[in-house]
């Protein structure tokens, strides 16, 4: 299994490009179940996630190929293939975004729940009642959601969870929606910039959406769809992970092809710490005072801070000059990165869904481990700052979520060795 050695204690310097947004690029890959002819997209990164849902895909009678300019071509061939398998859902989540396409333009799907999740319980009952609710039977039988439905019918379906709206689930009803019957009215709809991005690939493909991107998405069901050019936007959470790097090595980094307005949130906490980030024409250029300000940090629903990078500003803040507070309220579990981090020097107290992180002086260098995407890129920043070497295991994890994580931060004087055992 590949490890990173890294040794820390260099300041990045340089500039880095930001890949296309994971969390845009697969659900997109999956409305293309819905399209006729061929769609091409540009930007999709080269991650594990996606080439994992180039299988599934693969297994329900699409094509899909990449261009020798990084395009992924893909073509429906055969639409006999309903069942989204456990073996290959139980490693994605994502994966769940293959409902609502199987749905609109097979008329049924075979998709296996989930199960569990390192960051925590995450249901997916907003995704099945949307179903429900645009006229499918669904029926649980040994772990897989069936549905069917002989039409979908437009209908007003609200989204709001105990945690805020869901954003695969947005993702799932809209995608079913457009091929449905008449009008529907998504209320209290997740607001991300993937969402966005979706309903703008549907439009480009024939679709009637209007709202995308805030909190109430209107479809108006067209009958078909068709293929089209797309470009994905680029990674809010890769570009928030790289400028956390530039400010934790105490560096400077210009990130190109990334859009600071959908970091908003992230920006405002990383100044209030004392990060100094200026907007240039395609990007930004990041650096840090030497002293980082202690701050409190809520996770919320888009606009908010984003969940996805909660582990990576805590491991910021571990060197803070001052005592911090970040309170998890999307997933009140995600912190499997507290212990490890602890491992390394840190002083971080978890109370339920809210840890308090007592600045340290520095971080040491300790053998760690990988748990889930979000928590190994925190190891990542926290390796690059410790003085001595970080060993951190099970990087598969990172290999989800980031593309060439390791080449892109040694190209801006990053120290990282990936090994095999
Ligand atoms: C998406 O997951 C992202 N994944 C996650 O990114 C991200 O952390 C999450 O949204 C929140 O922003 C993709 O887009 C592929 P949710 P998703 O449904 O859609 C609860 C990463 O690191 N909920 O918005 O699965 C749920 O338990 C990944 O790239 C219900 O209660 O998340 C959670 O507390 C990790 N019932 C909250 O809503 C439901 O039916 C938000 O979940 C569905 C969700």
């Amino acid at each position: 299994m590949d490890y990173f050695q890294i040794n820390g204690g260099n300041r990045l310097k340089g500039t880095v490009t930001i890949s296309g947004a994971k969390n845009a690029a697969l659900p997109i890959m999956a409305a293309t179940l819905m399209v006729d002819g061929e769609t091409v997209l540009q930007g999709v990164p080269d991650l594990i996630d996606v080439r994992h849902m180039c299988k599934m895909l693969n297994k329900l009678g699409v094509q899909t190929r990449r261009d020798d300019d990084g395009g992924l071509r893909i073509t429906v061939t055969d639409e006999m293939n309903c069942h989204a398998e456990y073996e290959l859902v139980r490693q994605m989540r994502a994966s769940v975004c293959l409902m609502g396409p199987l749905l609109a333009k097979r008329k049924k799907a075979q998709v296996a729940l989930p199960g569990g999740c390192a960051i925590g319980d995450r249901p997916i009952s907003l995704h099945i009642s949307g179903m429900e609710a645009l006229g499918a039977d669904s029926e649980l039988i040994s772990g897989d959601i069936h549905l069917k439905a002989k039409k979908l019918i437009g209908s007003e379906i609200f989204l709001g969870g105990p945690f805020g709206s869901t954003v695969t689930g947005t993702a799932n009803i809209m995608m079913a929606a457009t091929l449905a019957q008449g009008r529907t009215i998504l209320e209290s709809a997740a607001c991300e910039p993937e969402i966005t991005d979706l309903g703008d690939f549907l439009i480009a493909c024939g679709a009637q959406i209007s709202g995308q991107g805030t909190p109430r998405i209107t479809i108006d069901g067209v009958s078909s769809l068709r293929g089209c050019e797309y470009a994905i936007i680029p990674d809010r959470i890769e570009t928030g992970t790289f400028m956390i790097a530039a400010a934790i090595t105490n560096g400077e980094l210009t990130l190109q092809n990334c859009r600071p307005q959908h970091l908003l949130a992230v920006i405002d906490r990383l100044r209030r710490v004392g990060v100094i980030i200026e907007r240039q024409d395609d990007g930004v250029v990041v650096s840090s005072a030497r002293r980082l300000e202690p701050v409190e940090v809520s996770t919320q629903p888009y606009p908010g801070f984003p969940t996805d990078l909660q582990a990576q500003i805590s491991a910021l803040l571990c060197l803070a000059d001052g005592n911090s507070m970040v309170t998890e309220k999307i997933f009140p579990d995600r912190f499997l990165h507290v212990a490890e981090l602890n491992r390394m020097g840190a002083r971080i107290r978890k109370e339920s869904a809210t840890v308090m992180i007592e600045g340290v002086k520095r971080l040491v260098g300790a053998p760690v481990m990988a748990s889930d995407l979000r928590a190994s890129a925190a190891l990542v920043l926290a390796g690059l700052v410790a003085k001595g070497q970080t060993q951190l295991d099970r990087i598969y994890h990172i290999d989800r979520g980031y593309e060439q994580i390791e080449k892109k931060l040694n190209a801006v004087g990053a120290d990282i060795a990936r090994l095999s055992e």
